[in-house]
């Protein structure tokens, strides 16, 4: 996902708070599918030896990279687990529109308690759920524990925020779309106590993979480079994502900066988000894999 510094949480996954958050997680699912699906192509790709049979995917929200794998593996059985009931309905209102309910199921649980209801998948995938856990390092032994001997895990995790127009975007003093940026993060980390660790980069996910026991394979970035002019749907996103921005920390910008988001959401005003001709979404993600013990990449087998 994008914009991930906007989601709600803290350690706890309360379901209520998530529900909040499907039609943005709709929105962020259809903006991000060109990446997804090059991540999902790149990880069977990596894994070109035995069958993939089992794919898990962790905190799958409305089920867009759940549906991707069972499109790109034809004989595989896809689990989506999710604790929030909403997101797993429509999960598999999707799975039934793509054509891949048969071969899809979801579980409604969590990291902490549901893993060992779950058959072992050779393929496990996690995007922006562990740092929401209290305990990151917990979190990926509970997720390696799930694999088979040969499988991999791949977390999203973390690359580079997103930029919406050219340079400083124009407003506000230099420097604008980064204390933005700072001032995501630290809230992030206030107020919903996400672990440090894990979103002020104190310690890297390959690092973090080692303190859980697994061994760390490889990390690639994908690119989402969604040129102007933007679609209706993906501007609707980014206007959606800004509004959200400053629902949330518009109080704690300077004068200038609040001024300048005020102005990015304001429809009547010409350099507006909602009217500016050369908006467009770039950013990038990270994926990690991992596997139990000692680890080889497709190259080398
Ligand atoms: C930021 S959303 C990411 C959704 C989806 N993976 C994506 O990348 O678009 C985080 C998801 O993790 C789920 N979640 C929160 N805490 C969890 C936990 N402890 N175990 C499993 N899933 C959790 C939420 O219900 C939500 O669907």
């Amino acid at each position: 996902m994008i914009g991930d510094m906007t989601t709600p949480a803290g350690h706890d996954h309360h379901s209520d708070q998530w529900d909040k958050q499907l039609a943005s997680l709709e929105r962020d699912g259809r903006v991000s599918s060109p990446w997804v699906s090059q991540a999902v192509q790149w990880l069977i790709d990596d894994m070109a030896g035995p069958p993939i049979e089992h794919v898990v995917d962790v905190g799958a929200g409305p089920g867009f990279a759940a549906c991707a794998f069972a499109e790109a593996l034809p004989s595989a059985r896809v689990t989506a687990l999710d604790p929030t009931a909403s997101f797993l309905e429509r999960t598999r209102e999707r799975a039934r529109e793509r054509g891949v309910a048969d071969r899809l199921s979801t579980h409604e649980g969590d990291i902490d308690s549901s893993l060992s209801a779950l058959a072992s998948a050779d393929l496990v995938w996690s995007s922006h759920v562990v740092h929401h856990t209290a305990d990151p390092v917990d979190a990926l032994r509970k997720l390696g524990s799930l694999l088979t001997a040969d499988g991999r895990l791949a977390i999203a995790e973390g690359g580079l925020p997103m930029r919406v127009l050219p340079g400083d975007y124009g407003l506000g003093a230099p420097g604008f779309p980064a204390r933005l940026d700072a001032t995501l993060d630290e809230y992030a980390v206030r107020e919903w106590g996400l672990p440090e660790a894990a979103t002020g980069g104190a310690k890297d996910w390959p690092v973090m993979f080692g303190d859980a026991g697994l061994v760390p394979v490889q990390s690639r970035t994908f690119l989402l480079d969604r040129p102007a002019p933007l679609h209706d749907t993906v501007r609707a996103y980014v206007v959606a994502q800004f509004a959200k921005v400053r629902e949330q920390v518009g109080d704690r910008l300077d004068r200038a900066d609040a001024r300048a988001l005020d102005r990015l959401l304001d429809a009547s005003d010409q350099v507006s988000l909602i009217r500016r001709p050369d908006l467009f979404v770039l950013s990038a993600s990270t994926v990690h894999i991992a596997a139990r013990g000692s680890a080889t990449t497709a190259a080398e087998r």
